[in-house]
């Protein structure tokens, strides 16, 4: 794996995530299960802007694809398979960066990455809590 196909892979999914979490937010009236969500959607937004940037510095343009998360999401019926995907998919990115952190130069590419996992499992055990 060559570092900017890791970016693009990670830029990727989270693409997904706020496609996902944008149609999530509208389909659940529990309040608190409102505000987890819409502070995941902050955060992966905020994670494709440092994504475009990181692959910028490379002197590369950024993939436009988003992730076969999403549809794999919307296929499903029920709120809770869909959050239980969600879950999984939290899961994905951070197993993915860990995977993959050794491509990283040293300095703010790993530290980005590192506080986007991290985020990840936050989200993971935020989620497995409610
Ligand atoms: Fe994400």
């Amino acid at each position: 794996m060559k570092l900017v196909d890791f970016y693009n892979l990670i830029l990727e999914a989270e693409r997904a995530g706020v496609e996902v979490l944008k149609e999530l937010i509208t389909q659940t009236e529990d309040q608190p299960l409102q505000e987890l969500l819409k502070k995941f959607l902050r955060d992966e937004g905020l994670n494709c802007r440092i994504l475009v940037s990181l692959i910028h510095d490379l002197g590369s343009e950024p993939g436009q694809k988003t992730g076969s998360f999403a549809d794999k999401v919307r296929a499903l019926d029920s709120l809770e398979e869909k959050t239980e995907l969600l879950i999984r998919g939290q899961e994905w990115v951070a197993r993915k960066i860990r995977e993959f952190r050794h491509l990283l130069p040293a300095g703010s590419p790993h530290l980005f990455l590192e506080a986007i996992k991290v985020q990840h499992e936050e989200n993971v055990d935020s989620m497995k809590k409610g």
